[in-house]
C-alpha cells in the first residue's frame, strides 16, 4: 500500500513488546573488551546497549510472522510451511526452482560446489567475505569488476554497485567465457557500503554476458533494499512499486542465493533459487548431504513459515521507506557532526572511514578494529569492522590484503530501534571524533585460518 506523506515519514508500525536493554558502566566495558581481545564479535550480548554489529537475524519480526511460527508443519518431508515459502519466491522474486538453507552460506556453498570448476574464475560486483571463500573453496578465483567508485568513500556516485562492463570484457578476452560460469551480482553491495546496482547497468550486464552464454547468479540478500534505491534515484522508476521493481532485479539473473536473515527480517534461515532445472536437480540432491531434506533444507517449518511471511513484507514500500529512512537520519546525523562516512549513504548502515577518522594509525594496525572497540568502550554501541581484517589474506602470498575501504560499520536491524538510538550513537560517534587522537592501534595476537574477522583477536601496541 502507498501513502502519500506531506512531511515526515513515521515507522509504518507500532510497537508491542519490548526487550530490556542495559546501560553498563565504562570500567565494565573497558573489561569486556579487553577478554574479547578488541574484537566486537567476541563481546557477549548482555555487556552490550544498541547493538549494531549486524542486521543478520536481529531484525524484529511482525505480529503475522509470530503467528505464522504457531502454524509450523514439523514434518520431515513435504511440509505445508516448505510450499507457501516456495510459493512466496516465485511470487515475489519470481524464481523457478527453491532449495532452503540454513542460511545464506549454506546456499553459498552448494552453488558454488556445483557451478565452479578448478581454474575457474568468478568475477562480481566487489567481494562478500562469505560467498568469496565459498568460490575459492570450490577451486575457483573471484574477480572484483565493480566500477572503481566504488573504492573511492568519497564518491557520491548514485549506483556505486554497478559493473565496469569493460572489466568485464577484458577477463572474458583474457581466460575465455568457458572459464566463467557465471558473474555474481549483489543487490546490495555489502562491503562497498550497502550501494546499489542500477537497472540500466544490470540491464547492459545482462545483455553482454547472453553473448557469452555466462549466467549471472544473484546475492539478493537486500534486494527490496537495492529496488528502493532504484525508485529514488533511477529516471522511470518513481512510478513503480518496490516490489515491480524487485521482480524485476530477479529476471535479469538466471538464479540466486539469499540470507533472509536480512531483508526477509527472519532470525535464521535462507533459500537458494534457480531457474536452470539441471542445476537444481544437482542443489536438490546435495542439499541432502550438508542441510537437510529439500523440502527445509536446515530450517523448521514454523521459520519457513515465518520467512514466507517476511518476504511479502519486506517489498512493500511503507516499510522499505522507514528501514532505509532510519539508515539515512543517522547518516545525516554523523555528516552535520562533520565524520567522514561512506558516500552516499546506504541502506542498510552507516560506514565511517577509519582511514580518514584515525590517519596516525596505520592500515597494518588495523585502524578500523581500533575504532570499533573505542564506540563499544565509549557508549556500549557494537559495530563491526569492514577493513583489513575482514579482507583476509592473499591466496598466494600469504600477505594481509590491504582493501581500499578501511571501514567501521553501524548497521542497523529492521524495526528494532528508536530514533532515539539513532541520536545516541550520533553522539558518541562525536564524541570519540573529537579525542580521535587517543585512540591506538591494534597488534594480532590470534588469527583463525578461515573469515578471521569473526574470531581474531587483539592487544593496543
Ligand atoms: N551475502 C551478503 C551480501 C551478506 O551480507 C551475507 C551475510 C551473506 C551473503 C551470508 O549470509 O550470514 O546468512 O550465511 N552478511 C552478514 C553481515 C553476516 O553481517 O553482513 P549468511
Amino acid at each position: 500500500m502507498g501513502t502519500t506523506i506531506k512531511h515526515s515519514w513515521a515507522e509504518p508500525f507500532k510497537i508491542k513488546m519490548v526487550e530490556p536493554v542495559f546501560i553498563t558502566t565504562e570500567e565494565h566495558r573497558r573489561k569486556a573488551l579487553k577478554e574479547a581481545g578488541f574484537n566486537t564479535f567476541l563481546l557477549h550480548s548482555d555487556d552490550v546497549y544498541i547493538d549494531l554489529l549486524t542486521d543478520s537475524g536481529t531484525s524484529a519480526m511482525s505480529d503475522r510472522q509470530w503467528a505464522g511460527i504457531m502454524l509450523g508443519d514439523e514434518a520431515y518431508a513435504g511440509s505445508k510451511n516448505f510450499y507457501h515459502l516456495e510459493e512466496a519466491i516465485q511470487t515475489y522474486y519470481g524464481y523457478k526452482h527453491v532449495v532452503p538453507t540454513h542460511q545464506g552460506r549454506g546456499a553459498e556453498h552448494i552453488l558454488s560446489q556445483i557451478m565452479i570448476k578448478q581454474g575457474d574464475i568468478i568475477p562480481g560486483n566487489m567481494y562478500f567475505t562469505t560467498t568469496k571463500l565459498h568460490q575459492e573453496l570450490a577451486g575457483g578465483t573471484f574477480v572484483d569488476i565493480i566500477i572503481d567508485e566504488a573504492h573511492d568513500p568519497g564518491s557520491s556516485h548514485p549506483f556505486k554497485g554497478n559493473v565496469n562492463l569493460q572489466k568485464l570484457e577484458d577477463l572474458i578476452k583474457k581466460h575465455g567465457a568457458a572459464k566463467i560460469p557465471y558473474v555474481s551480482i549483489a543487490t546490495t553491495v555489502n562491503m562497498a557500503g550497502g550501494q546499489p546496482i542500477s537497472m540500466e547497468n544490470l540491464k547492459a550486464l545482462r545483455a553482454l554476458t547472453q553473448t557469452y552464454g555466462i549466467k549471472i547468479i544473484h546475492d539478493m540478500t537486500r534486494v527490496a533494499e537495492n529496488a528502493f534505491m532504484i525508485q529514488q534515484k533511477e529516471e522511470g522508476y518513481q512510478h513503480k512499486t518496490v516490489a515491480e521493481i524487485t521482480k524485476e532485479l530477479c529476471q535479469l539473473t538466471d538464479g540466486a542465493t539469499m540470507s533472509a536473515k536480512k531483508d526477509a527480517m527472519v532470525n535464521i534461515g535462507g533459500f537458494l533459487a534457480i531457474n536452470d532445472p539441471d542445476i537444481y536437480d544437482e542443489a536438490r540432491n546435495m542439499v541432502v548431504i550438508y542441510e537437510g531434506l529439500h523440502t527445509y533444507g536446515g530450517m523448521a517449518g514454523r521459520d519457513m513459515e515465518a520467512l514466507a511471511i517476511g518476504i511479502k513484507e519486506s517489498v512493500q514500500d511503507d516499510h522499505i521507506r522507514a528501514r532505509v529512512g532510519q539508515v539515512h537520519y543517522l547518516g545525516n546525523k554523523l555528516l552535520e557532526a562533520g565524520i567522514p562516512i561512506v558516500n552516499p549513504v546506504g541502506t542498510h548502515g552507516i560506514f565511517i572511514d577509519a582511514k580518514q577518522f584515525l590517519p596516525h594509525i596505520p592500515q597494518d594496525q588495523f585502524p578500523a578494529q581500533a575504532l570499533a572497540g573505542a564506540l563499544y568502550l565509549d557508549s556500549g554501541v557494537r559495530a563491526m569492522e569492514r577493513g583489513v581484517v575482514s579482507a583476509g589474506r592473499n591466496k598466494t602470498t600469504g600477505q594481509h590484503n590491504y582493501p581500499k575501504l578501511e571501514l567501521v560499520r553501524l548497521t542497523i536491524p529492521r524495526r528494532v530501534y528508536t530514533q532515539a538510538h539513532m541520536d545516541v550513537v550520533a553522539e558518541s560517534v562525536a564524541c570519540i571524533y573529537s579525542k580521535r587522537n587517543q585512540i591506538k592501534g591494534l597488534t594480532m595476537t590470534y588469527e583463525p585460518k578461515y573469515l578471521r574477522f569473526f574470531q581474531a583477536r587483539f592487544k593496543e601496541v
